[in-house]
């Protein structure tokens, strides 16, 4: 089974497609750690975030390997921890806008998803990855709890840059970001952690029977 989580930056994703893999044994695939890793990878060689042809070489020559917990490697770095950076926030959008590294990455994100039972996160997975996932999920919350809960993750900045800067990432964002028709949304302004699971976890079981 594929569960598909789908929606902005700041409503949850991370968190609710990690535990929720966890409680359901399920593979976790982060597909938006694909493209920041990418990213990491092209300033650190110095190649121009416009520059199409080289990104989709570099996209296809270094393919982003994940360990059984939360690492990413690429080109043998381990960028765990340099890809949650402010400067790849600002930088990941417009890598990720070129469809011809879209259609790297994605490619790698069927094959990735075709393992085995997986919860997949991102902006287009059940409209585009993974049109046949069994379950869609549109996660969405208020945008200044999204803002606090980016800030929480990040040093150095106040709520209202992170505020801003979310905005302004939404706006770039906007054209690969696609709700699926058949995608239940599921609001977590005001749940906890484990509400939205244990919601999503019935609906899997739910699908499942
Ligand atoms: O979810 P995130 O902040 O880690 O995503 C990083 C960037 O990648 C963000 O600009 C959205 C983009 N992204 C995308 O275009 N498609 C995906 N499936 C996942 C992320």
């Amino acid at each position: 089974m594929i569960v598909a989580i789908d929606g902005p930056a700041g409503a949850g994703k991370s968190s609710v497609a990690r535990a929720l893999s966890a409680r359901l044994r399920f593979r976790y695939l982060d597909t938006g750690a694909m493209y920041r890793a990418l990213t990491w990878l092209a300033l650190r060689q110095g190649i121009a975030l416009d520059d199409v042809t080289s990104l989709e070489e570099l996209a296809r020559e270094n393919p982003i390997e994940f360990d059984e917990g939360e690492g990413v490697t690429i080109a043998g770095h381990d960028v765990t921890a340099r890809i949650r950076e402010p400067v790849i926030d600002s930088s990941v959008p417009i890598v990720a806008r070129h469809p011809e590294v879209r259609e790297v990455m994605r490619e790698r994100q069927r094959a990735l998803g075709e393992q085995g039972d997986s919860v997949i996160e991102g902006r287009d997975i059940g409209v585009v990855v993974a049109p046949h996932a069994e379950l869609k999920i549109w996660l969405v919350a208020d945008p200044r709890v999204r803002a606090e809960r980016r800030h929480a993750e990040r040093d150095g900045i106040t709520v209202d840059m992170t505020a801003d800067d979310m905005r302004r990432r939404d706006e770039r964002d906007a054209g690969n970001t696609h709700r699926a028709e058949d995608a239940i949304e599921v609001d977590t302004t005001s749940l906890s952690l484990e509400q939205v699971i244990d919601r999503i976890e019935r609906l899997v079981r739910e699908r499942a029977a």
